[in-house]
């Protein structure tokens, strides 16, 4: 559509995406970090640009191509996360797609690590990263829909529910990660929210992105 405004069931409304996993620095070479590739976040905010949105991604550290109207915030660290999706706001949908790390190391070193040669190891003492998601369900901005994604690797729909009331999430989407969906193409969600669960069936991840994007549009008129 050349000219005019937005178009499209979006049109007017700000999304918010997180995508990707997050590097937690070890010392100035080395991190921990996990195997999200950011793939199904970067399509939910394709696909929402696509239907007039506007959109705001944050991305942890992935190869992937800024989605065609997308505005992208790039960060490393959870903590940088935190502060990305903080500067964001207000927005009227968070979808919160980032595998954050959980932990961080408690103190960053500020030189490359070395071994002294006993064999002795470092001892790396973890810390907890904020919850970004919980977070944003209790802050005094928080979207008027809110919706996480949950990874499991079992009992996925029961972890998803407990994860819907301890975030103050309005949907969970719940993925099986047991299998080979971190870095892959496909993807089967099951769509948790209060009232129960829509189970999708196994399909490509811009597809999954584009009935979740559609949901949310009907959920916001
Ligand atoms: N999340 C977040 N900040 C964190 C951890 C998780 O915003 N520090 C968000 C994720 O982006 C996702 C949701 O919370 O939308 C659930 O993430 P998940 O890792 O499945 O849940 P956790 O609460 O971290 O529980 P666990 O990893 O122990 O299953
Ligand atoms: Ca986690």
């Amino acid at each position: 559509k050349l000219g005019g405004g937005p178009t499209g069931a979006l049109a007017g409304k700000h999304m918010l995406v997180t995508a990707g996993p997050t590097h937690e620095p070890i010392d100035p070479v080395r991190y921990i970090a996990n195997r999200s590739s950011g793939k199904q976040g970067f399509a939910i905010a394709a696909a929402a640009a696509r239907m007039g949105a506007r959109v705001t991604l944050v991305a942890g550290p992935v190869t992937l191509p800024t989605p065609p109207g997308v505005t992208r915030v790039d960060v490393e660290s959870a903590r940088e996360m935190a502060a990305a999706v903080a500067a964001a706001l207000p927005a009227d949908v968070a979808v919160m797609v980032a595998a954050v790390a959980d932990w961080r190391v408690a103190t960053e070193a500020g030189q490359k690590l070395k071994k002294d040669g006993s064999g002795a190891v470092p001892p790396l003492h973890l810390t907890e990263n904020p919850d970004i998601l919980a977070r944003l369900g209790a802050s005094p901005e928080r979207p008027r829909l809110l919706v996480g994604f949950a990874a499991e690797t079992e009992n996925v729909v029961t972890h998803a529910k407990a994860k819907l009331a301890r975030k103050g999430a309005d949907w969970i989407v719940a993925n099986d990660v047991s299998g080979d969906v971190m870095g892959g193409h496909l993807n089967a969600v099951h769509i948790v929210r209060a009232e129960g669960v829509e189970s999708l069936p196994e399909m490509p991840k811009d597809a999954v992105a584009a009935a979740l994007v559609e949901r949310i549009a009907d959920a916001l008129s």
